[in-house]
């Protein structure tokens, strides 16, 4: 327990995702990540999520309070458990007939999008706003309402449209390409009042959007990264509410996102064979061969094992990467890739690893245990993002002493500097065009780096050095906290 230096906050973070119970993405980390570090700080937090299947269990929940109807969609009720492997209180939506079916959070078990989105996401922040009015009579009278993407962006909304007392609220945008769009008849199906659908509320582009909600209705707003922050602001980073963004500048924040350093540290790895850190980098090498045998990569010690992980979408430029095969493999390069997503690029890799035998693997799916394996054994880890709100695994990269490869964008420009352009100060390569030939220039850039052991070893430490907990990070969101708490009370920020 750290030394508590602030009087303690009750804060309320509400997300469609949190490890372990769920998680499709680094939304899910960062959730439960920052939860824990409020709590290791003196703070009273409790995760709200719906109760998916098996999660009632899984967290030891009981039933807490009962909560009727809200929006005619069957029993509803709040269950109190924890979130496993944490000290963070978990409190589990559970109204099965939204949530007790197979699938994920967002799409079926075939892969569309469930039908009733709206009302899955609008009953969580319903049910949000609803305990945040009620919190002093059921015994928890909330300070601050976190909402985490678009799936909570409504309870900034319905605190807002609430006349009486209210916590106060921020919104956080871990991704502002996933806006919660649905048609306006929607409107009364969620419970928003008629007035709401216009610009100064939920509408946009002539349909409803959940996030807006929250960049509209919130007290404050952060994005999770000091240079998205300023990208969200663009007409090219802006999906649309740049307008907005740049009209509510003053409550919009960049904070950048921690790591769990328990789960990510390659001292104490539960996944690696062995363990190391900035004073035993040789060791690195056993975990770098054992990749290598587990992956069918060629042993050769000259050549740059370039990993990646991560969803295999646009956003992710791994069609970047396949475009610049050819010149990571000319120039003694070797590709391992873990991930899932759209089809057309899990076929390309999959072809890429059949034609590339020992020098390019690919291994579709989700695998913690193998996620930890290639970003610790790989040299380096490519991040060819076209944007990127923040990133985590360059982060784990440079922790683990895995020079990450770079586009300049979002969190990943605010974590990694090139070599190159700060001899003796990089931490791995950085490149700004989102082409390939950019790619390719950064691809063979690094290699040559890799081939003189003395500069990589120095790289190497220097990234292990930069401390990424959510040490820094904490401090920032309670005083987001407090500024926003000024601000529902009209005085100014
Ligand atoms: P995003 O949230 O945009 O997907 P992040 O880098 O913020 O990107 O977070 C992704 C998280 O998901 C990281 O913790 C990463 O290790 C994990 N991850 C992504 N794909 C896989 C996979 N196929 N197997 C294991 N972990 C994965
Ligand atoms: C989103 C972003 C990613 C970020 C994560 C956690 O999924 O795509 O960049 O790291 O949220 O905040």
């Amino acid at each position: 327990m750290y030394a508590r230096a602030h009087a303690p906050m009750r804060i309320l973070q509400v997300a469609s995702e949190a490890v372990p119970l769920c998680k499709t993405g680094g939304l899910a980390d960062v959730v439960t990540a920052l939860s824990q570090a409020l709590v290791r700080g003196g703070d009273d937090v409790r995760v709200l999520l719906p109760a998916y299947p098996g999660t009632i269990e899984r967290a030891a929940a009981t039933r807490m309070l009962d909560l009727g109807d809200p929006l005619g969609c069957g029993a509803t009720s709040l269950w109190r458990g924890v979130l496993p492997d944490t000290s963070v209180p978990a409190l589990l939506l559970r109204c099965d007939a939204l949530y007790e079916r197979p699938g994920g959070p967002y799409l079926d078990a075939s892969g569309r999008e469930h039908t009733d989105n709206y009302l899955r996401f609008a009953l969580l922040a319903r049910a949000a706003a609803t305990l945040a009015i009620a919190g002093p009579a059921v015994g928890w009278p909330v300070d601050i309402v976190h909402a985490h993407d678009w799936p909570a962006a409504l309870a900034p909304a319905y605190l807002a449209w609430w006349d009486g007392e209210r916590p106060a609220t921020v919104v956080t945008v871990h991704n502002l390409a996933f806006v919660g769009r649905f048609g306006p008849s929607v409107l009364s199906a969620i419970a928003a009042p008629p007035a709401a659908f216009a610009t100064h509320g939920l509408e946009f582009f002539g349909a409803v959007s959940f996030l807006k909600g929250g960049l509209y209705y919130a007290d404050r707003i952060t994005t999770v990264s000091p240079t998205y922050a300023e990208e969200v602001r663009t007409t090219d980073g802006g999906e649309g509410f740049d307008g907005l963004l740049r009209a509510r500048a003053d409550r919009l924040h960049g904070i950048l996102n921690g790591i769990d350093d328990h789960v990510w540290n390659p001292a104490a790895d539960s996944h690696l064979a062995g363990g190391y850190d900035a004073t035993s980098l040789p060791d690195k090498r056993a975990i770098r061969s054992a990749l290598a045998r587990e992956a069918g990569l060629r042993a050769d010690g000259d050549a740059t094992i370039v990993g990646s992980v991560g969803r295999l979408s646009w956003q992710k430029g791994l069609d970047l990467l396949l475009e610049a095969l050819p010149a990571l493999l000319a120039s003694g390069g070797q590709l391992v890739v873990l991930g899932t997503g759209d089809g057309g690029i899990e076929r390309a890799l999959a072809e890429a690893a059949h034609s590339h035998p020992g020098t390019v693997a690919f291994h579709r799916g989700y695998s913690e245990g193998l996620a930890h394996r290639i970003i610790a054994g790989s040299d380096a880890l490519v991040v060819p993002s076209r944007f990127e709100p923040c990133g985590l695994t360059q982060m784990y990269a440079l922790r683990y002493g895995t020079p990450p490869i770079v586009r300049r964008t979002g969190g990943l420009a605010d974590t990694v500097l090139d070599d190159d352009l700060w001899p003796g100060q990089g931490n791995g390569f950085v490149f700004a065009d989102p082409h390939v030939d950019a790619l390719a220039n950064a691809l063979t850039r690094a290699h040559a780096a890799h081939l003189d052991p003395k500069r990589w070893r120095a790289l190497q430490i220097r990234g292990m050095a930069r401390d990424f907990s959510w040490t820094v990070g904490v401090e920032h969101y309670r005083s987001i906290y407090r500024l926003a708490q000024g601000d529902r009370r009209g005085a100014p920020p």
